[in-house]
């Protein structure tokens, strides 16, 4: 007898099976129990017939609460109407453990605030379900990309004595008496390591202590960083171009079931393909103040802004070029003007905003010296990474892709902190 998952059921059409999981729904008439099953790999039907299992079986399952673990065993049946395309035909059903009655995640409605508060239980309904395994090829799209690019996966501390992207928005920590903070950024310990590898990317949590209540921000996400020694400003955009292609082309082929869970437009996530178009940041006041924004050159795009911009385009579109001032103090300024920057964010479609930020980064140990000073940078801290300019110095690039931004976007979903399992905000820190 075959134990099977339902994300593999189509192998097994015509045969019988076992099943693993938990009772998420039940319909039950005199003479016919539907069983709507989940077993974390998707959602499938088990219809159980009075008249074709033995009376245990049947009576059993008018016992099984919601939520009940059980196992399954039946007939693998084709059924179009169903999102994986099969349903089960019940032989034997063996209950596990019988949930507690009154499932706090009844089968209506609910507010978003008690969803959160109960975020451990929600993650097993099919759309927070498919979030995450949407987030889980993501992830594995994102490595497997830079692997088979030659790039070595390097991760950065945690725990740092320095911010890394700026001085607001810090988590302080007590460590051993001594100030640190949590990771804004892992940037300059890649910018360290393509030194040493020359092309690295890093991929873990960062912390940001914005106390914003939008949509698109949490105080705890996970950060895509790729740092290339001899990379320029326009092959760092054509990394990332590829990469987002990349990732949604495998989100096309390999989660159709989670899409369709979401009813996402895939339509829209087909015309990404590289290359995309770029707008500069002067070129987006301009394109702004005629659309009859009242925004001057300088200031920092919201969320409406940027909106604007993407509703011009079908695919994500790169802002380039912002001012020097506006942005941290490693990227390289454009020789030929150098009141903008050689970096760029790359917005998304739809009103998802930025997904990417990133710069060629300053190479020159005097110029960096001067911006550190600028700053009022704690230079004693950088020393390591200035050294980075004093042995072997050579322009290099990198960018941070947001990865729940990216989910949110993929997935269609309207607030961010459905998009990582447990959402760290500004109200929220359990479960
Ligand atoms: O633009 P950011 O701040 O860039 C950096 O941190 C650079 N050091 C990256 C680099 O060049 N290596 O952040 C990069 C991306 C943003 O484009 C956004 O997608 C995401 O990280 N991000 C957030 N996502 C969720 N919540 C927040 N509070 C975020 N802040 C930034
Ligand atoms: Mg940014």
């Amino acid at each position: 007898m075959n134990s099977t998952t339902i994300e593999n059921i189509s192998k097994y059409e015509g045969q019988e099976v076992i099943l693993k999981g938990w009772l998420y729904n039940k319909r039950s008439s005199g003479k016919i129990h539907f069983l709507q099953l989940r077993d974390g790999s998707g959602f499938i039907q088990g219809v159980v017939v009075k008249a074709e299992v033995s009376e245990d079986v049947f009576e059993n399952c008018k016992k099984l609460t919601q939520e009940s673990s059980l196992t399954v065993k039946g007939l693998v049946q084709k059924d179009d109407r169903a999102p994986s395309g099969y349903e089960i035909l019940v032989k034997e059903v063996t209950p596990v453990h019988i949930a507690e009655e009154g499932y706090p995640i009844s089968l209506k409605e609910h507010g978003t605030d008690f969803l959160m508060e109960n975020r451990h239980l929600w993650m097993r309904t099919p759309k927070q379900n498919a979030i995450l395994r949407i987030r889980d090829e993501i992830n594995l799209a994102i490595r497997q990309f830079f692997h088979d690019r030659g790039f070595v996966l390097i991760e950065p501390p945690i725990i740092t004595p320095s911010a890394c992207e700026g001085t607001t928005e810090l988590f302080e920590i007590d460590y051993f008496g001594e100030n640190a903070y949590l990771s804004q950024t892992g940037q300059l310990y890649a910018e360290a390591a393509a030194m040493a590898f020359g092309n690295v990317y890093s991929f873990g949590p960062t912390f940001r202590a914005e106390k914003s209540k939008t949509r698109k921000h949490l105080n705890e996400f996970w950060m895509i960083e790729p740092e290339m020694a001899y990379v320029d400003f326009e092959g760092n955009l054509k990394v990332q171009e590829e990469m987002v292609e990349y990732i949604i082309g495998r989100v096309l082929e390999n989660r159709k079931i989670e899409l369709k869970i979401l009813q996402r437009d895939t339509t829209v996530l087909e015309k990404i393909k590289a290359p995309f178009p770029r707008i500069t940041y002067t070129d987006a006041v301009k394109l702004l103040q005629d659309g009859g924004f009242e925004f001057q050159w300088g200031e920092d795009f919201g969320a409406p802004h940027e909106t604007y911009i993407a509703e011009k385009y079908d695919k994500p579109v790169f802002i380039t070029h912002f001012p020097t001032k506006m942005k941290a103090f490693y990227m390289q300024p454009d020789p030929n003007n150098p009141e903008v920057i050689l970096g760029a964010d790359l917005i998304a479609p739809e009103g998802y905003g930025e997904i990417i930020g990133g710069s060629e980064r300053i190479h020159d140990l005097e110029l960096l010296l001067k911006k550190i000073e600028e700053e009022n940078l704690p230079r004693e801290i950088y020393e390591w990474y200035i050294d980075l300019r004093r042995y072997g110095s050579v322009p290099h690039s990198g960018f941070g892709l947001g990865l729940e931004r990216t989910v949110s976007w993929i997935c269609g979903v309207d607030h961010i902190r459905q998009t990582i399992p447990f959402a760290r905000t500004l109200n929220r820190v359990y479960p």
